[in-house]
């Protein structure tokens, strides 16, 4: 413990004078001797076969060392499911596996050279020929004749996700009625970061260099591609540009960098282009989602339907869980979900931040917004008004929701009461503006952890754990909660991360790194603290000689005989140092909790978001000019990095509503604007001021310290926040994001 707590305190990056004075290293900043450079060669079909390679003209170019297909690379094995949260991919065909072509951009070959210009240019050299299908890169989705019960990379999931009541009947006889469909392009995840991994080869030893968002399971699904004991694999992350979901789980690039290096022998480095982003590495899905709700006249929810479509690749099962917080949200009798998925020609879909939720509730939020449009209610009302007093879809109580306090503590932050709701009627400064709102949730749980904790005796403190950080704070969060138990400064505690062979880490996913360390940390330094409170007892010439343990304590980094108080104590590197003692070590495990429904409480977080925009019809201007976001996301362990997390979410929320969508070419199903120049995202002069609330209310049930999770929650509801503001400018409803300028020329 400290008696100058960080926990709950703004505190800044400790890795942040690393990051801005460059001495950050990231994955492809690691350069080895007589490392080769990699560049995949693209397909440009989407549907067909690849009938032959012609590689000569590449291998004669100089400086070229192979150019690998799939009668040269050697053997890449699948990776396969894993129970429990390992073994994780989203694109399980390895690549060069057979010849068809399902996908624009698919890799059919492999260029290796001194240099990566040298490798690029080989790669473009190479020619190939196919046997050519029209792709399928239909944006309409019809569900496909899936069963009941589809195995997707969630394990077996039911399509119909959610029942109570007789959501059919209940709509059919309701006094008021909405029946609207919603829908959400393919994003792509742009980080700043490239996707990049560096591999080298040490005898059957394997160790990688890659920009992941999860080590442990890279170590275990690439172990398991190239038949080797996951001891055989290490896997190095230490800085991350971000990756917003996308660098969760391996892609096929990453086996093949390993067994380029295998066969040349040779550490080889493979960055991918900012083009192959959008082939490759996963994207979100396309989603099409019809909500039916049924009222009566004064508000009260009688029926609730939802029922999505989205798009996924021809052979891959990521499920985009766009249901995920349908059943609990809200309190309504009748309630069915139910979902169904299209194949396209398209990459693998993936995680992207708040994957499922965030498309699923900008689709019932603003169902939502529309019904107390008919209605004449209030938004914030008519959420108030159907408040659940329990999980209606388990019966089980919430853990901590907050979700109404949410509501008007923004509707007041926010000046909410001024709103005129007829569009268009409000002004300021010659503009129209638009005021709309909507709410958020996200899943609380955690993944299991492990962690070490040294305490030196020059009394500085080690914190072990193979997460990673993503930019997001986890260096300094790691930091904060060694310094909370052992007392001591952050500048006397080294964190150290991104690398499998520490002890076993979450990835940096779900919202939930923070969440599930908090446990192993905790024990691990309360077992550090045990061994050091022995060593104080039981060195000769100690003044705590003869003292039993529970007579001890650790406060402040001081020794203590609690009887006697801390100033009395004694510095715990003093204690080593005269018991001759380098350490003491500590290691704790906490388990898993995430995905399997934890029999007592419903866990999530919640929240709300409430936006302006203003309209220049005179010009078709439109911009968002203001945000006020609060988040029920349990303790706030660190305010500073929190609200960066919250206004990064909305900054990228404000690009779904209003910018970013993935186009295909419906000729050779190309990812058609697959640049930074055309895939439209929010930039500064885009993003309003971002006003952020938390209502920091610990969650006992998820850990010691009660935090859940902030890295997601904020991108969840401000698409319809930002639509339904949208709306209120204009008088136009739109109903397929992104919101485009001709949609409003009416
Ligand atoms: Mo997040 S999509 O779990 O990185």
């Amino acid at each position: 413990m400290t008696t100058t707590s960080s926990i709950g305190r703004d505190t800044q990056r400790i890795d942040g004078p690393r990051k801005v004075t460059g001495l950050a290293q990231y994955t492809s900043d690691f350069n080895f001797p007589g490392m080769l450079y990699a560049v995949p060669v693209e397909a440009t079909i989407a549907n067909g076969k690849l009938l032959t390679l012609d590689t000569a003209a590449a291998e004669k170019m100089p400086g070229v060392r192979a150019i690998f297909h799939r009668a040269n690379i050697g053997r890449i094995f699948r990776s396969t499911p894993a129970p429990g949260f390992d073994r994780v991919c989203l694109e399980r065909r390895p690549p060069f596996e057979d010849d068809v072509i399902r996908y624009y951009g698919q890799y059919i070959a492999l260029a290796v050279a001194d240099t990566f210009e040298t490798a690029k240019a080989a790669a473009d050299a190479v020619r190939a020929t196919y046997s050519k299908e029209k792709p399928n890169v239909e944006s309409r989705l019809e569900p496909g004749d899936d069963p009941d019960v589809v195995f997707t990379g969630y394990g077996p999931v039911p399509r119909l996700q959610s029942q109570r009541g007789d959501a059919e009947a209940a709509f059919a006889s309701a006094p008021v009625k909405l029946d609207e469909t919603y829908g959400t392009p393919a994003e792509t995840h742009n980080p700043l970061e490239l996707h990049s991994t560096t591999a080298i080869w040490n005898g059957e030893i394997l160790t990688l260099y890659d920009s992941t968002q999860g080590v442990v399971n890279m170590r275990s699904v690439i172990a398991q591609m190239f038949g080797l004991p996951k001891e055989n694999v290490r896997v190095i992350s230490k800085f991350l540009g971000s990756g917003f979901g996308g660098k969760l789980y391996p892609w096929t690039h990453v086996p093949l960098a390993a067994a380029a290096a295998r066969e040349l022998g040779k550490p080889v480095k493979l960055v991918v282009s900012r083009k192959m982003m959008f082939q490759a590495v996963g994207h979100r899905a396309r989603t099409q989602q019809r909500v039916r709700l049924g009222v009566t006249p004064d508000g009260k929810l009688v029926s609730f339907q939802h029922d999505y479509v989205y798009h996924l690749s021809m052979i891959d099962h990521y499920h985009e869980d766009c249901g995920e917080a349908t059943p609990f949200h809200y309190s309504v009798p009748n309630l069915r979900v139910h979902w169904g998925r299209a194949r396209r020609n398209i990459g693998a879909t993936a995680d992207m931040r708040g994957p499922g939720a965030v498309p699923g509730l900008y689709a019932t939020e603003s169902a939502m917004n529309e019904m107390a449009e008919r209605l004449k209610i209030d938004p914030v009302q008519f959420r108030i008004l159907n408040e659940p007093r329990i999980d209606e879809s388990t019966n089980l109580p919430f853990s901590s929701r907050h979700y109404v306090e949410c509501l008007n503590l923004g509707a007041e932050k926010f000046g909410w009461s001024k709103r005129t709701p007829v569009p268009g009627s409000m002004k300021r400064d010659g503009l129209t503006l638009g005021w709309g709102m909507a709410g958020a949730a996200w899943i609380a749980g955690r993944f299991a952890a492990d962690a070490n904790i040294q305490l030196h005796d020059d009394g500085t403190v080690r914190i072990a754990c193979a997460t990673q950080d993503i930019g997001t704070g986890t260096y300094t969060i790691l930091a904060q909660l060694a310094s909370e138990k052992i007392g001591v400064p952050l500048d006397k505690v080294e964190v150290e991360l991104g690398d499998s062979a520490l002890p076993d880490g979450p990835i940096s996913g779900g919202s939930l790194a923070t969440s599930s360390v908090i446990p192993a940390v905790f024990k691990a330094a309360d077992q550090a603290i045990t061994s050091l409170l022995i060593v104080a007892i039981s060195t000769p010439g100690s003044p705590f000689l003869g003292h039993k343990p529970e007579d001890l304590a650790l406060q402040d980094g001081r020794v203590f005989v609690k009887a006697e108080g801390v100033a009395k104590g004694v510095p715990f590197g003093d204690v080593l140092r005269q018991a001759n003692a380098r350490l003491v070590t500590g290691s704790g495990s906490s388990e898993q909790t995430a995905f399997a429904p934890n029999p007592h409480f419903s866990m999530h977080s919640y929240g709300c978001h409430f936006a302006e925009v203003t309209w220049q019809p005179e010009i078709a201007r439109l911009r968002v000019s203001r945000v006020v976001s609060v988040m029920d996301a349990g303790r706030i362990l660190n305010p500073l990095t929190g609200r960066n997390q919250i206004q990064g979410a909305v900054v990228m929320g404000i690009g779904m509503a209003l910018f970013e969508e993935t186009t295909y070419d419906p000729q050779n199903g190309a990812p058609i604007n697959s640049n930074l120049a055309d895939y439209i995202m929010t930039v500064n002069l885009d993003a309003p001021p971002i006003e952020v609330h938390f209502l920091d209310y610990p969650d006992k049930e998820i850990n010691e310290l009660g935090a859940r999770g902030i890295g997601e929650i904020g991108l969840a509801g401000i698409a319809a926040a930002i639509t339904d503001a949208v709306h209120h400018a204009t008088g136009v409803r739109v109903r397929e994001l992104p919101v485009k300028i001709e949609d409003l020329l009416t």
